[in-house]
């Protein structure tokens, strides 16, 4: 039976898809969706994932990917210890806690990231399933991860009590996010759009994470939901990467916010944010043309 909630979302993901060029094979095919104001945070959050998995794996999941050894230390995962990957994408925090022998099933709300965590990590138990919702059973994990996801939910507070109830006791929970307000790595193209002259629309949903990406909330939220030694940490790393590619597999692709942004102007905007986007840039310029961007984290971890 589909939820009344669900059904809800559905109809009005179909609305926005009704006024959207269909995706080509490329990233330079644009979808270009505006929500209208009342959008709420889940609808925005599936239509800003639906058909990005290619995209996102070849762009954004290489510079996550630098946080999943700590991300799995700090819930010390290692052979034999039973793993919830919350948000999975796909999978490369699965796949590592495959290689180190635990046992794993990884979620995401979106399918075709589903089904590329399950393309990427051959036998693993990928599930479909939208946080705060965790169709899994009481104290059935020794760890739950999660990968930059906490920050895509609706309703956090709601999501880390689900991942109590489904650790044992004793078990480790750990969850990054990014630092707000963004920087770094995050805020390049932000900037890029700021200094061409494209405004922020305003039928984008604040997410709940703007508030909570702090050190101090972010521990704080663990604490709320029963993790009494719940707390937050720096993650500061740099992401070197070729600017051509980051502009494609980013802003061209329709990955996040500034995605989203970029896709819903015309050409000779989109130049000129480029342009913008070269010259801020060059301030990360490294060797061989690559630019190193640094990447502002978060790291919360708590005991069941
Ligand atoms: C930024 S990606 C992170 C992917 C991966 N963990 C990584 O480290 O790269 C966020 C992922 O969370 C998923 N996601 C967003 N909101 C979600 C929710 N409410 N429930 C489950 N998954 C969600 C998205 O579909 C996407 O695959």
């Amino acid at each position: 039976m589909v939820r009344p909630g669900l059904a809800a979302c559905a109809q009005r993901l179909r609305r926005i898809r009704r006024n959207r060029p269909p995706d080509g094979d490329g990233v330079a095919v644009l979808a270009a969706p505006t929500y209208g104001v009342s959008v709420d945070f889940d609808t925005y959050e599936r239509d800003l994932w639906d058909g990005r998995a290619d995209a996102y794996q070849s762009g954004f999941a290489r510079m996550t990917a630098w946080s999943v050894g700590p991300l799995l230390d700090a819930a010390a995962v290692t052979s034999g210890t039973r793993v919830l990957d919350a948000g999975t994408g796909p999978g490369i925090v699965s796949r590592e806690a495959v290689r180190r022998g635990a046992d794993v099933i990884a979620l995401d709300a979106d399918p075709g990231m589903a089904a590329t965590a399950r393309a990427n990590v051959p036998g693993l138990d990928v599930r479909e399933a939208i946080l705060p919702d965790l169709p899994l059973p009481d104290a059935s994990f020794d760890a739950v991860v999660g990968n930059f996801v906490i920050n895509h939910v609706s309703r956090p507070e709601e999501a880390v009590r689900q991942f109590a109830r489904v650790l044992r006791p004793g078990g480790k929970l750990a969850l990054t996010c990014w630092e707000m307000p963004p920087s770094g790595a995050l805020a390049l193209v932000s900037e890029a759009l700021e200094e061409a002259g494209v405004p922020v629309p305003d039928d984008i949903p604040t997410p709940p994470f703007a508030e909570l990406g702090q050190t101090g909330p972010f521990g704080g939220l663990l604490r709320d939901a029963g993790f009494a030694d719940g707390e937050a940490a720096r993650l500061r790393w740099l992401h070197e990467v070729d600017p051509e590619d980051w502009w494609t597999t980013g802003a061209l692709a329709r990955i996040g916010v500034n995605g989203v942004i970029v896709s819903r102007q015309d050409p000779p905007t989109v130049d000129k944010i480029k342009v913008a986007y070269d010259r801020l840039a060059a301030r990360y310029a490294t060797s061989g043309g690559r630019i190193a961007l640094p990447a502002n984290a978060l790291l919360a971890t708590g005991t069941r």
